[in-house]
């Protein structure tokens, strides 16, 4: 059976317009990546994981997290934590930041986020993960999902039993990573598990984990009955894998293509970031966006050690002179950034952080 990923469908009243997701990342998923996702094709993005401490606490770099660009929606702004109340709190600020859904992480496997009783570790807690969603979606004006694994330990089918109880308590939608959480990302995502999900819940059930290809997302489709696929690590560095699921277009970008879009994102990442955080951060994408035979491997290695964003702009637009044109064709179909709702104005001056 053949599934048309760019068929849209429903969260409640929010419109998806694809059947795929672009994968909360923590360390990944900015807003330039987001705002990239969106024009590649994925029908919904979500932020990476926000602690519902940080933003209690209001410390800046939390608050960050959320700022919301004009062509990032529909978008998910993700948060983690283990009390209802303190969630419930947290919710209302990334509403009112502009998130069109707000998720709930239950997958994350990270040491440093389940020893605090939050993350993957609710699935081990009904009673409390029950109370979390029900504060939050009682918080929150717009649809409230949650993403979680299988469950903590191997062969864990912790995630059938859980998830019809998460939908009771007010999940508008269930986002299923079927590998335990002491897996981390080795073997395999169980789509098995998906497929029963899907039929324990009269929810819609988003797939994660291993889909790389538009046949892969095709299958997963075809065989769970899931409403969509979600999609992480192949989209690091490389944005056409997502149009390539979405429409089958096929071929590898030039390397005027390739060159263009990481220096719209490195500038993009600068400006959300600012110049000393992205030069660190984007190092890794560096290796992403180039590698996969586009770029000889030594001018990988000769911008990691750069020391300025704007060097790496340069040596990329000497690499690959064609590059210029393009990124002028894309920044100008970018919204102008004094039209966003937000970046200098929202939310810190809402919420007084930092
Ligand atoms: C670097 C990295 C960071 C991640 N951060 C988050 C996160 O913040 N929240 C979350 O729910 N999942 C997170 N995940 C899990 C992904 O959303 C996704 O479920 C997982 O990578 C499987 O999908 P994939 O095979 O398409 O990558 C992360 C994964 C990676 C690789």
């Amino acid at each position: 059976m053949q599934v048309d990923l760019r068929e849209s469908w429903w969260i409640r009243d929010v419109e998806i317009p694809s059947r795929l997701v672009l994968a909360p990342m923590a360390g990944v998923s900015v807003q330039a990546f987001r705002r990239q996702g969106r024009r590649y094709g994925a029908g919904l993005v979500c932020s990476e994981m926000v602690s519902c401490a940080g933003l209690e606490h209001r410390n800046e770099r939390t608050l960050g997290y959320l700022r919301v660009a004009r062509d990032e929606h529909p978008l998910a702004i993700q948060i983690f934590g283990s009390e209802p109340a303190v969630m419930a709190e947290a919710a209302r600020m990334v509403v009112a930041a502009g998130a069109d859904i707000v998720d709930i992480n239950f997958g994350c496997p990270v040491r440093k986020v389940t020893k605090t009783g939050a993350g993957a570790t609710l699935l081990e807690d009904p009673e409390r993960a029950c109370a979390i969603v029900d504060a939050v979606a009682t918080a929150a004006c717009v649809p409230v999902s949650v993403k979680m694994r299988r469950g903590l330990e191997n062969g864990s089918r912790v995630c059938l039993e859980i998830g019809p109880r998460l939908v009771d308590a007010g999940a508008a939608t269930l986002t299923l990573h079927p590998r335990s959480a002491r897996q981390m990302y080795t073997g395999e995502a169980d789509h098995s598990l998906t497929a029963e999900l899907v039929q324990l819940v009269d929810v819609p059930v988003i797939a994660s984990g291993d889909v790389t290809s538009r046949a892969r997302a095709q299958s997963v489709l075809a065989t769970t009955g899931a409403a969509a696929v979600m999609v992480g690590r192949a989209a690091q560095g490389n944005p056409w894998a997502l149009s390539e699921i979405v429409d089958g277009d096929a071929g590898e970008p030039s390397r005027d293509d390739v060159a263009a879009e990481l220096i719209v994102f490195v500038r993009e990442t600068v400006r959300e970031l600012g110049e000393h955080r992205a030069s660190g951060f984007l190092k890794k994408f560096y290796g992403w966006y180039l590698g996969r035979g586009r770029f000889p491997r030594p001018f990988k290695q000769e911008l990691v050690q750069l020391e300025s964003t704007e060097e790496v702009v340069t040596r990329l637009l000497a690499a690959s002179p064609g590059a210029a044109e393009l990124v002028e064709r894309l920044e100008a179909e970018l919204p102008d950034p004094a039209d966003e709702i937000l970046l200098d104005s929202m939310p810190i001056s809402i919420y007084g952080g930092g």
